[in-house]
């Protein structure tokens, strides 16, 4: 999964390109490389590594002057990072240079095809068929050339395209892969994902599948499937560039964590009107539904694990979660009688999507739960709440998760009433509660300040357990993902009640437990969890309500949190497991906002 960006107007384009590559870092972020159109030819500077050593080696550009440019940050799928496999990739006779995000499947035989014909590979990538593809197909018509070498493609592509004989202008093609357009004033812009355009425009243009386009200075031309040209709707893209900066904070994680009460409220607001839920302007008719399936990846799929009591009980409908890479091939007894409701915050995750429409094809609608305004999984859906969490750079998701609760426990509301599967007293007081959600998650941020010295008790610990029931267990498999995504700690989480067949075998002196007993229903239950572990010498960190102070005598550390009703609690629970996770990783030295080996929306599969 990676960024690509590219450039044409009449300022210097390797600047431009350098400042959205660096917004986009997030997207992957092991190589690096731009190209830039320069007296006839194209010039390409490629690093292995991070945006800051592209800049450093091009001293930020400048040593690459030129008005038409493209730009590409790297997460490997084939082939290594090194500066071969990194992009553009260039063809043969120098005149075409290639940017790509997404995967081409059939590029084994592609590759073979091509060396046949003479054509020589600089790289192991699959990116590197289409730079041939297109010297293979020019014949002076550019566009011909793009639409053909598109026709011999399989699987998903964002490409930027350069040619040196036509300097005046490039070409972005979308298939599978986000690519939104950038208009300007005498310059336009491609990028990934809208974040490395706000700086220089707010109007977007916002590519589908299929699509490709013409950039030049003085425009931009949409074209179809077919070579048709057509106008497209311009949109204004309304985040501010600030939201998609750090504000003062250390690390857009610590920032998105302190922004999620805000963030919370504004998913919630617009969807409560004169005591009711609506959801937006979308009737999604519950009759006849039989069974709701949630799909996702990591955090979402654990945001749905959470929400899944919240539905059900509500609803009452069954609700299964399904992860998103395992549900795409299982063949799913799923028909018109299933909501589906999809989970992303990228709205790009290759999985997710395929999930999706492996659903979708079973008959059933899918209502798409997603952050990112015009994604993939977005349009494809047959209805979309977006989460308004503004942009959420960190890898390791936190605003995203809990938005994603929340426009799920609106769901869960909208449902009951539409069946009414609870009367108007219940709904009210569940409604009051989902009210004061970001007030108690303020409080979650503020109550313990003791959080900074439990990390620096715990971060040197080889492995924890978070331990939970119920709603606490849905809470325990987030936090414990948390742990372990930016603090490289080994942390598993476990059904409290489980723990005594079997994997108690591991708890020994001194091993951290995380024990999550927020839920009164089944506090005592999990209490006498506590007291297992302790009996085998677990270092016990309970996270509790602050009026259980049994708890407190049982524990050797506390985490609080505000009492909520359980159905709804994950999104407050969640909040010091955030913070403990993020003040671990600090003390482990760890990037946290670009932990290894991680991207923040995974769109290979
Ligand atoms: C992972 C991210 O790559 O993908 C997680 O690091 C995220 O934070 C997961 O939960 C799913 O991504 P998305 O965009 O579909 O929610």
């Amino acid at each position: 999964m990676c960024g690509i960006v590219g450039y044409i107007g009449m300022q210097n384009a390797a600047p431009i390109l350098l400042e959205g590559l660096k917004k986009l870092e997030y997207r992957g972020y092991d190589s690096a490389g731009i190209a830039v159109m320069q007296n006839g030819s194209i010039a390409v500077s490629k690093v292995t590594g991070r945006i800051a050593a592209l800049a450093e080696k091009t001293e930020h550009g400048s040593l690459l002057p030129g008005t038409v440019g493209i730009g590409h940050t790297r997460w490997a799928t084939h082939g290594a990072p090194t500066d071969a496999n990194a992009h553009p990739h260039t063809s043969n006779d120098g005149r075409f240079a290639v940017v790509h995000n997404g995967i081409i499947e059939n590029y084994l035989e592609l590759r073979k095809e091509l060396m046949e014909k003479g054509y020589h590979f600089d790289s192991e990538t699959d990116t590197e068929v289409v730079v041939h593809l297109m010297e293979m197909y020019y014949q002076g018509d550019l566009k011909q050339a793009v639409m053909r070498t598109s026709a011999r493609l399989c699987g998903s592509y964002a490409l930027g395209i350069l040619c040196s004989d036509e300097p005046n202008r490039m070409f972005a093609v979308r298939e599978a892969s986000p690519l939104i357009l950038g208009v300007g004033v005498g310059e336009n812009f491609f990028a990934s994902d809208v974040t490395a355009l706000v700086a220089y425009t707010r109007n977007a243009i916002y590519l589908d599948d299929g699509e490709f386009a013409e950039l030049t200075p003085d425009g931009i031309q949409v074209y179809d499937c077919t070579g048709q040209p057509f106008r497209k709707k311009v949109s204004r893209i309304s985040w501010d560039i600030q939201a998609a900066e750090k504000g003062g904070y250390e690390h857009f994680m610590r920032k998105e964590i302190m922004e999620q009460p805000r963030a919370v409220k504004a998913t919630m607001a617009p969807r409560l009107k004169d005591g009711q839920v609506v959801l937006d302007d979308m009737e999604i008719d519950l009759h006849g539904i039989r069974k709701i399936v949630i799909t996702a990846c990591g955090s979402a799929y654990y945001a749905g694990c959470a929400a899944k009591y919240a539905i059900e009980k509500l609803c009452h409908i069954p609700v299964q979660i399904e992860l998103a890479s395992e549900l795409r091939y299982s063949d799913p007894l799923i028909d018109a009688t299933t909501l589906l409701i999809v989970l992303s915050q990228s709205g790009e995750t290759a999985d997710t999507i395929a999930a999706m429409k492996e659903c979708q094809s079973h008959g059933a609608k899918a209502l798409a739960i997603v952050n990112v305004v015009g994604s993939t999984i977005a349009k494809l859906a047959d209805y979309c709440l977006y989460t308004w969490a503004g942009p959420e750079i960190a890898v390791a998701t936190t605003k995203g998760y809990t938005t994603q609760l929340t426009a799920l426990y609106l769901f869960a509301l909208y449902g009951a009433k539409e069946l009414r599967t609870v009367d108007e007293a219940e709904y009210q007081k569940k409604l009051q509660v989902l009210k004061a959600l970001p007030k108690l998650m303020q409080q979650a941020l503020d109550m313990n300040p003791n959080l900074e010295q439990l990390a620096k008790k715990y971060h040197r610990a080889h492995s924890m357990f978070f331990i939970g029931r119920n709603t606490d267990y849905a809470v325990a498999l987030e936090g414990a993902l948390k742990m372990k995504e930016i603090s490289y700690i080994h942390a598993e989480s476990y059904a409290a009640g489980e723990l005594k067949h079997g994997t108690i075998a591991l708890i020994s002196e001194g091993q951290p437990v995380i024990a999550l007993c927020c839920n009164d229903a089944i506090t005592e239950k999990t209490m006498s969890n506590i007291v297992e572990v302790k009996a085998r010498g677990a270092e016990v960190l309970a996270v509790a309500c602050r009026d259980n102070q049994k708890i407190v005598s049982l524990a050797d550390d506390m985490i609080f949190v505000p009492k909520v009703e359980p159905l709804f609690s994950a999104a407050v629970e969640i909040v010091p497991l955030q913070l403990l996770a993020y003040y671990v990783a600090r003390e482990n030295g760890c990037d946290i906002d670009k932990p290894k080996n991680l991207a923040k929306s995974v769109t290979v599969e």
